[in-house]
């Protein structure tokens, strides 16, 4: 499997392209500011990107939808809320298959209404809900310190530890991790109750 990441754009974005193998279907996570380099490697790689996915609706999250969108013909999936052009609406639970691999969403609202993960082929693509040591913001519109704690603690760490994590952001020591590497070593994820975690960010 091809999984080539990008770090692009003023704010350290990622951008992620992902396929079978060269020249087979493939998709892009989170096209953003400064698209050039993930056409050009598209272009070299003779990928069929099939589907955008976006982690969610925040510009730099989106910024090179419609360029990837007019190279490629691709269809944009975001989650159904997210006020984008959409060509596929997903929730909490679809999945859908590119090639050889599936993607699975799982809803985590928190640092905006309509983030998701996207886990495939032993990989979660966790937008700005996760970074690598941090934590997504909740002071944004849209944001939500309650929804980002149950996202967290309810939904992302009951993900196995072996999955390797993709953020949006290039924010971390270290472009990716796991989860069981964050489980132990994000100072965010660390138990505490809502109430302690409302505290916490507030700080
Ligand atoms: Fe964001």
């Amino acid at each position: 499997m091809i999984l080539d990441q990008f770090r692009i754009g003023p704010y350290l974005n990622f951008t992620y392209l992902v396929a079978d193998e060269d020249g087979g279907e493939g998709v892009v996570i989170d096209p953003s500011f400064g698209i050039e380099p993930v056409l050009a490697r598209i272009d070299e790689r003779g990928v069929k990107v099939r589907y955008i996915l976006n982690t969610h609706s925040h510009t730099d999250h989106v910024a090179g939808n419609a360029d990837v969108r007019a190279r490629t013909g691709a269809k944009v999936v975001a989650h159904r809320v997210a006020p984008l052009h959409q060509d596929v609406s997903v929730d909490d639970g679809d999945a859908f298959d590119t090639g050889r691999v599936r993607f699975e969403v799982v809803h985590t609202p928190g640092h905006t209404k309509d983030s998701v993960l996207y886990i495939f082929a032993g990989n979660v693509a966790t937008g700005d809900t996760l970074f690598v040591g941090e934590c997504g913001r909740t002071d944004l519109p849209g944001g939500n310190p309650a929804e980002l704690y149950d996202s967290l603690q309810h939904r992302l760490l009951t993900l196995d530890d072996a999955l390797v994590v993709l953020p949006g952001h290039d924010y971390g020591a270290t472009p990716t991790s796991t989860i069981g590497r964050e489980r132990a070593e994000n100072y965010t994820l660390q138990p505490r109750t809502r109430a302690e975690f409302l505290k916490f960010l507030a700080e």
